[in-house]
């Protein structure tokens, strides 16, 4: 019993440490990129915020860091610029944290830790089904009486999320034939379960991750996958370009996959068109 606790302290410690190991690396980034900023010779666009500074990329310490590691191209990293800038849009949605965030109606709610772990609260919402996408186990008490998708992945850059798409659109959907609602959680609702939210749009509503992505935070503003999440993500919509299960906005003719694989007609109706 004692030696269990004691196991469980320290794994919690190295928990806490590789936390502060990632925040210290973020703040470094952060003070790096604003050193930069001020050496480099005065531009033209000196009177955007830091916030568009912070994201722009391309004198990002972040992109070379994604470049050098992940082999990010050009071409990605500026698809990661527009999406981080859909961050910083005016949205009419507030931020909540005391019910899961509402993706689809009667389908698909988005949030933490906490909500999952709250019996009452998902009765009361009619939740069956549960992806659980953190390295955090539910109690015993949830386990038993919902049918949980258990994906034990930490909220680090470099971890392979994408191995787990299939996985987790195939339950989804499945819930969507079934009439049955679900919740994608993580600890806080940010970042694992956004990026798994973000698949499912992709796949299933045919949406570009721009286009997803924008959606999502109007559902969820606090939505935010991790850069190494968001690179995924663009190489999963490349993927799913090639397989023509996306619908290209460019104006050019329209997939030809079938309503069976891929229901447009059943789950559209939910999802507002993106401007
Ligand atoms: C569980 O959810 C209910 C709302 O249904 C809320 O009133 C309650 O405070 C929550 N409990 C915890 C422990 O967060």
């Amino acid at each position: 019993m004692h030696r269990n606790r004691g196991s469980r302290t320290s794994q919690r410690y190295g928990i806490l440490t590789r936390k502060l190991i990632t925040f210290i690396i973020c703040l470094s980034f952060y003070i790096i990129s604003l050193s930069c900023e001020r050496s480099s010779p005065p531009s033209s666009s000196s009177s955007s915020s830091l916030l568009d500074q912070m994201s722009d990329f391309s004198y990002n310490p972040m992109s070379k860091f994604l470049a050098n590691k992940f082999n990010a191209n050009d071409d990605e990293l500026s698809y990661l610029d527009k999406l981080t800038k859909l961050k910083q849009k005016n949205r009419k949605s507030t931020l909540q944290y005391t019910s899961p965030s509402v993706v689809i109606d009667d389908f698909l709610f988005h949030g933490d830790l906490g909500h999952a772990s709250n019996l009452s609260l998902l009765k009361s919402l009619d939740i069956r089904y549960i992806i659980n996408i953190c390295d955090c186990p539910l109690d015993k008490e949830i386990m038993d009486e919902f049918k949980v998708l258990h994906i034990n992945l930490d909220d680090e850059i470099g971890v392979d999320i994408k191995q787990h798409f299939d996985q987790t659109n195939q339950f989804l959907f499945s819930c969507k034939e079934k009439n049955q609602k679900v919740l994608v959680h993580c600890q806080m609702g940010i970042s694992r379960s956004s990026t798994i939210v973000l698949a499912y749009l992709m796949k299933y509503h045919h949406n570009t991750l721009l286009e997803a992505y924008d959606f999502l935070l109007n559902k969820r503003r606090q939505a935010s996958p991790n850069y190494g999440f968001l690179l995924q993500l663009i190489q999963y919509e490349k993927e799913l370009k090639q397989k023509n299960e996306i619908n290209d906005d460019s104006g050019k003719e329209k997939s030809k996959q079938s309503d069976v694989e891929n229901p447009v007609k059943t789950l559209d109706e939910n999802i507002n068109k993106v401007e």
